[in-house]
């Protein structure tokens, strides 16, 4: 039977199926975003902090949501990872998901201002944090051999090959890659609907050092008006790469 016609036969067996089929449940994604904020999230001062203090000193809104840096704790508490390398500190928003869910955390950050905000807003947590481009920070920590538990890249849409290459070098064996905004990134670049073969997934779908998969997301950010369609890269390395 066509899956079409499978999925026929299930609508009919259960017509309350339809609403879950529904191309219009995109709409519906700020409201279930702020009911889960709502149910799942607990109060977290230093957070809250950390998010008034990078606004009071101009940086832009741009930190991991909410949802999403709780994700981070709970990766980190769920693999027990013990240190993280984070690409893109900001104001330390996402520093503080990771160290305080028991990781030490390096962050490498290529602005001086969001540095000196960021380790304000870290202070008293295990987070040290880098100035510069990582295009320079990163090849150095290779060289030094230092090897992270997480590398969590999200700096900007520039390069995400490169910075993905890099994070490959310093994840420890069956450790874990998040390359952010992978989705937003191949809209940017003209990689949806074009007629080219080549896009950042089939690249690292053709990286033999690691598994890879896309959790493809539906981000509702204060700053856009509707919700965005995104995703990012959950990549494991692995053990005899
Ligand atoms: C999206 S924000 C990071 C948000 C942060 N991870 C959080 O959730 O709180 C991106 C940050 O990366 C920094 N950045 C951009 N390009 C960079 C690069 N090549 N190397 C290091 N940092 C970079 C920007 O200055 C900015 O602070």
């Amino acid at each position: 039977m066509a899956s079409e016609e499978q999925l026929r036969a299930m609508v009919d067996q259960d017509k309350s199926l339809l609403r879950i089929i529904d191309f219009e449940n995109f709409r519906s994604a700020p409201q279930i975003d702020a009911q889960a904020r709502a149910a799942l999230l607990r109060p977290n001062p230093k957070l809250d902090a950390s998010l008034r203090t990078s606004a009071a000193h101009g940086l832009p809104p741009i930190s991991v949501l909410p949802l999403a840096g709780q994700y981070l704790s709970v990766l980190t508490r769920v693999m027990g990872a013990k240190n993280v390398l984070e690409v893109g500190t900001l104001g330390g928003y996402s520093s503080i998901c990771f160290a305080q869910a028991g990781a030490r955390v390096t962050s490498v950050e290529i602005d001086a201002k969001h540095r000196d905000v960021a380790m304000q807003n870290v202070e008293g947590l295990d987070v040290e944090v880098l100035l510069g481009s990582s295009s320079d920070v990163l090849p150095k920590l290779v060289e030094e051999g230092r090897k992270f538990d997480i590398v969590f890249v999200d700096a900007d849409m520039i390069g995400l090959d490169e910075q993905f290459d890099l994070a490959v070098k310093l994840t420890r064996p069956n450790g874990c890659i998040v390359l952010e905004d992978v989705v937003a990134s191949m809209f940017k670049e003209g990689e949806v609907g074009g007629h080219s073969e080549e896009n950042i997934l089939t690249r690292i779908g053709k990286d033999e050092r690691v598994d890879a998969t896309l959790v493809p997301i539906v981000t509702c950010h204060p700053m856009v008006p509707t919700p965005v369609f995104n995703g990012f890269i959950f990549a494991t390395v692995k053990a005899d790469s």
